[in-house]
């Protein structure tokens, strides 16, 4: 019999959302718009009024998730909802909302963790200041952030602030940052993430001042970039891309300075990201407790594609590559364990803090008759392998990992609004156009999840 790999009691298990892909309610409670209420349905994605209208529903959601053994879930907590036009007065009934969903979850014996930004900025902020574009919205989020925390301490231990915070740092940043108008430069990409890294060092600062026992991690969406050969400019570029996506927040979060290869870049091209006096001091205080990433597939990158004089940010708007040795997802994204272990493996290597992998999971097409259970045999060898995958970083590579979240485990809409690519072991009954009645439906990878921990993954 081969010897059980026996993770720690404590060791989480759980979901991970966003709010403006479960909640709903986007008019009721007092809440203000976000961007994201402003979006119309397309052809292929819906609005974004109702999602899984979580937040009528969300005992039933709970009760699912502890159906599964599961003690986490990392929730968003929405700055329009508590903060109607981003910068004004408190919405004590947005609130009471979260009250009463984190409450829910402790009475559950399901441990809160929150995150403090996920796209959706107030609308306000986003008209009248073109999100963060200004310094106005890094105070505007961080005395949200704060109240937050001030009102939650108590019951939530476990903090992040930017979801996959080195999007910041792509072409990604004019769709989720509030940015509406302006030129889309290196200048605008640098002095967005600029401010969210400001945002989030005083956050850091302010959690570590005030309350001992709370936890906070930098987050990323971790996609290893692979080399397309051994041809040294493609090894080069696909370090320097990896040196500037990752390894420049790792970097702040932990050592308070962004990386040198990066702020060589900046003096070299003159790029102007409004870095002031005194912002030197407010990023050198920061000291992250653990450091956090989604995962969901690897890339390859390809240097010949790569025109001269591209910025690092931006190699892979050209140089992006099929890996022909894995196999893929309807929506392209290749099935990459390993590449789950190496990350895992290679962030503890470089830093020493628990590292802990807060999205994982695979997309796909599914449609429910009414009557039978979904049989998702791809979504569960996904998790087992990938879950196998992080028990070799841990016991054979001697990582320290907090936990394991999965995406979407109830299914919500992807993060472009589509309802059809869904990540969840439990099917919520809606199509793009179609609200039909929100049944939630368990499909056989909830069963599945349900066994293997139960034993608290010892047989993984
Ligand atoms: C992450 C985001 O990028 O990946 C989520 O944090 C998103 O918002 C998830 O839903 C999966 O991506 P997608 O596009 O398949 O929904």
């Amino acid at each position: 019999m081969p010897k059980v790999r026996r993770l720690p009691q404590d060791f989480f298990w759980g979901n991970s959302v966003s709010s403006m892909q479960t909640e709903g309610a986007w008019n009721e409670g007092g809440k203000g718009k976000s961007v994201y209420d402003v979006r119309d349905a397309t052809a292929d994605s819906s609005n974004w009024r109702v999602a899984i209208d979580e937040y009528h529903r969300y005992e039933e959601d709970l009760d699912l998730l502890k159906g599964m053994n599961m003690n986490m879930c990392r929730i968003q907590i929405s700055w329009s909802r508590i903060v109607p036009d981003g910068d004004g007065e408190f919405n004590e009934e947005g609130i009471s909302f979260y009250d009463n969903l984190i409450n829910a979850m402790i009475s559950r014996n399901i441990t809160p963790m929150i995150c403090l930004y996920h796209f959706d900025m107030p609308l306000a902020l986003a008209e009248k200041e073109n999100g963060f574009m200004s310094r106005h919205t890094v105070d505007a989020f961080v005395r949200f952030s704060k109240k937050v925390i001030e009102h939650f301490a108590d019951r939530v231990k476990y903090w992040i602030t930017f979801n996959e915070h080195n999007l910041y740092f792509t072409d990604e940043v004019f769709n989720i940052s509030g940015y509406l108008k302006g030129s889309k430069s290196l200048n605008d990409m640098y002095r967005i993430f600029h401010h969210t890294m400001l945002a989030h060092a005083k956050i850091d600062k302010f959690i570590h001042k005030n309350f001992d026992t709370l936890k906070i991690g930098g987050m990323l969406a971790y996609t290893p970039i692979y080399p397309e050969t051994s041809k040294p400019i493609d090894v080069y570029c696909a370090r320097k891309i990896d040196e500037f996506l990752n390894n420049n927040l790792t970097e702040a979060y932990i050592n308070g300075m962004y990386s040198s290869e990066v702020l060589q870049f900046i003096k070299n091209k003159k790029i102007n990201f409004d870095f002031q006096k005194g912002d030197f001091d407010i990023l050198n205080k920061m000291k992250a407790d653990f450091l956090s990433f989604s995962y969901y597939r690897s890339a390859v990158l390809n240097a010949d594609k790569i025109p001269n004089n591209v910025a690092p940010n931006r190699y892979l708007n050209y140089g992006f590559e099929d890996n022909r040795f894995l196999k893929k997802t309807e929506w392209g994204w290749n099935i990459d364990p390993l590449g789950f272990r190496n990350i895992i493996t290679s962030l503890y290597n470089q830093y020493h803090i628990p590292v802990f992998p807060i999205e994982n999971g695979i997309g796909i097409r599914e449609n429910w008759n009414g009557k039978d259970m979904i049989h998702d045999d791809q979504r569960i060898s996904y998790h087992r392998e990938h879950i196998k995958a992080m028990k070799d970083a841990i016991f054979l590579d001697g990582a320290k990992v907090l936990g394991y979240l999965g995406w979407g485990l109830i299914d919500i809409p992807s993060s472009h609004g589509d309802m059809e690519k869904r990540y969840g072991t439990v099917y919520v009954n809606r199509s793009n156009h179609d609200l039909k009645d929100l049944k939630r439906v368990p499909k056989k990878s909830y069963y599945w999840f349900k066994s293997i921990l139960e034993k608290n993954g010892d047989e993984l």
